[in-house]
């Protein structure tokens, strides 16, 4: 959602601007902009659409060391070439690119810009021209208005901003958006992500809310917004580009899929001491002593947290509440005495669940983060991190990264039980081991889903997923997989939930997926699609082995009955991409997503 770039160096600033804007691409986006500082002055391009359509706008011809970048997703005005970034100030002395939502924009439009005329619908305009008020009306210099206009700003933010008269600086800042600087030798970058920048340089420096940066070609100089100087050094980042390209394949979701089966394995060796999973003692000792956990999650990261309350529950013996994170903060349930805060994200980005953190943070809760970027705020932010080693994500639909925190989940849980002495009559890592393999077969068997999406799915105009205890959170996910890239309707149901109402739906035809990985239930959830076949529905049976019967149409490996939603996701994330292909769907960019949320 949204991405800058900024580079200051030696070398073609707009091939590397552009370069970058491509790499964040999958965050999502629907305009895009850059500005060059050329010998001329400052000269903006700027496009609603893709990148490719960017591309074609620049001038070839142009050449600049120094220039910003941005991708937009549309949240203050339409997404058209004018409110696409760059903005620029009334007398084009200042440029801005900005990330995040300006709360009291109408507010500080209202006191301070009143005669002058907007240029677009934006709420990053009012900073802009709040810059060139200030350093017009009160002689500030740039950095002392930019301060001044940030002391005013209610909102999240990360700005790039650029100053006709000021031939060396690159302005930045942030606050809760997400926005690195990159360190090279002879030049300086900025970035949302660090895939962006990764071209040039491995080394980024971390920013931290409310501070402000000048990126210069030599030298990057970080202050706090009321102007202590902060030193802060560079981190290597663990990214190569071979991670972040798509090689081969199609689609990253595609890669992604079959990464799967080596995500579980690594998540194996990243927490193995002397042969036993283990996880760093203090956040062993945080779980141990709360009383209860709440799990803190938005979209797939949330259907994982419904799997962890299992695994916390039933291995560790500790009760779990789990909540969507923009309902939480505005609505916070009863706590109990001494409670622990989860919180999952891939991308450790969401303002959703970045809201709870700093509220839960006020209140002087303990919190922990389970992502897969190392460095992200709600990482951060958070008491403690584990790492989800993943790999980076690209494709907006998340795969390997649900699979990834069902594990780590279980691997915590798993933990912490045994620290309790609680008894557990299996060895996880076995029981892991086993089911990467079991997803192995499964992403091996890419034509039996496909048969499978091009006989329930290709005419479909909606879709039901059932199953009961953990097959149901596992519903909830293929459901939301499938409607995301394939824009087919869907829903998972507990399977004795429809007969309440909304088996009313059933049509002739009406696909059903019902998944039988829980012997306990399977009975229950046989019988519940009995019900929906009396009235039409066309459904498809995925068991696992051991209670398969005959006529189910896919038989998936039996794996440990805790471990299942590992394994029984992986055919209902291929199901819903050969869905979205036969339809013909920007599988990897579905429409009105983006892949990082920071806007609430
Ligand atoms: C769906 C998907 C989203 C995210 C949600 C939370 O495929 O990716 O539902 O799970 O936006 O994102 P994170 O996990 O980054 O907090």
């Amino acid at each position: 959602m949204c991405g800058i770039v900024g580079y200051n160096g030696l070398l073609d600033a707009k091939e590397i601007l552009l370069k970058g804007l491509e790499k964040l691409e999958y965050r999502g986006y629907d305009s895009a902009g850059i500005a060059l500082r050329t010998n001329e002055g400052i000269t903006v391009f700027k496009e609603k659409g893709r990148i490719a359509d960017l591309r074609k706008a620049v001038d070839d011809e142009v050449a600049a060391g120094i220039g910003i970048g941005h991708t937009r997703w549309a949240t203050h005005g339409v997404p058209n070439r004018r409110n696409a970034h760059p903005h620029q100030s009334a007398s084009g002395r200042f440029t801005l690119v900005h990330n995040g939502v300006i709360e009291n924009y109408h507010l500080l439009q209202k006191t301070y810009l009143k005669g002058i005329p907007m240029q677009s619908d934006t709420d990053t305009e009012v900073i802009v021209q709040l810059v060139e008020l200030f350093s017009n009306e009160e002689g500030l210099s740039t950095v002392e208005a930019f301060r001044k206009t940030l002391s005013l700003v209610h909102g999240s933010y990360a700005l790039a901003l650029l100053d006709n008269e000021d031939e060396e600086t690159i302005y930045v800042a942030k606050n809760k958006s997400p926005l690195l600087v990159g360190v090279g030798e002879n030049f300086n970058v900025v970035a949302s992500d660090a895939m962006a920048m990764l071209q040039v340089t491995d080394q980024f420096i971390e920013l931290h809310d409310k501070e402000v940066v000048l990126v210069r070609q030599g030298s990057v100089e970080i202050s706090t917004l009321d102007g202590r100087t902060v030193e802060r050094a560079p981190y290597t980042a663990e990214l190569d580009m071979s991670d972040i390209e798509k090689g081969t394949y199609p689609h990253y979701m595609l890669k992604e899929m079959d990464e799967q089966p080596g995500v579980v394995r690594k998540i194996i060796q990243s927490y193995e001491e002397k042969g036993e999973l283990a996880i760093d003692e203090n956040i062993l000792a945080a779980l141990n002593k709360a009383d209860r956990l709440y799990i803190i999650a938005a979209g797939t990261s949330y259907h994982a947290g419904l799997v962890g309350k299992e695994y916390f529950e039933k291995i560790a013996r500790i009760p779990v509440e789990v909540h969507i994170s923009s309902e939480f903060g505005y609505n916070m349930p009863l706590l109990s005495e001494n409670p622990l805060f989860i919180f999952i994200s891939q991308s450790g980005e969401t303002a959703d669940s970045r809201q709870v953190l700093v509220k839960v943070k006020e209140l002087g809760y303990q919190a922990l983060t389970i992502t897969n970027v190392q460095g992200s705020t709600l990482s951060r932010e958070a008491d403690y991190t584990l790492l989800l080693h993943a790999g980076p994500e690209i494709a907006v639909a998340s795969t390997k990264a649900y699979v990834a925190q069902i594990a780590v989940l279980a691997l915590a849980a798993y933990v912490a039980g045994k620290a309790r002495g609680n008894v557990i009559d299996f060895d996880l890592k076995q029981e892991l081991a086993i089911a990467a393999t079991a997803i192995e077969t499964i992403v091996d068997s890419k034509d039996v889903m496909e048969e499978i999406a091009a006989d329930y799915l290709k005419i479909a105009r909606n879709a039901f997923f059932i199953g009961r205890n953990l097959d149901f959170c596992v519903s909830l996910e293929g459901a939301l997989k499938l409607k995301e890239i394939s824009y087919i309707q869907a829903e998972g149901f507990a399977g004795g939930e429809l007969k309440h109402g909304t088996i009313a739906l059933i049509e002739e035809g009406t696909p059903v997926f019902a998944l039988v990985t829980q012997e306990q239930v399977a009975l229950n959830i046989r019988g519940n699609v009995k019900e929906v076949v009396a009235r039409g529905a066309n459904a498809c049976i995925i068991a696992m082995d051991g209670i398969q019967e005959d006529g189910d149409r896919l038989v998936i490996p039996h794996v440990h009955t805790l471990l299942t939603p590992l394994v029984s996701v992986v055919p209902l994330q291929l199901i819903s991409y050969y869905a979205a292909l036969h339809r013909r769907c920007d599988v990897d960019k579905p429409r009105n997503l983006a892949k990082s949320v920071t806007v609430e």
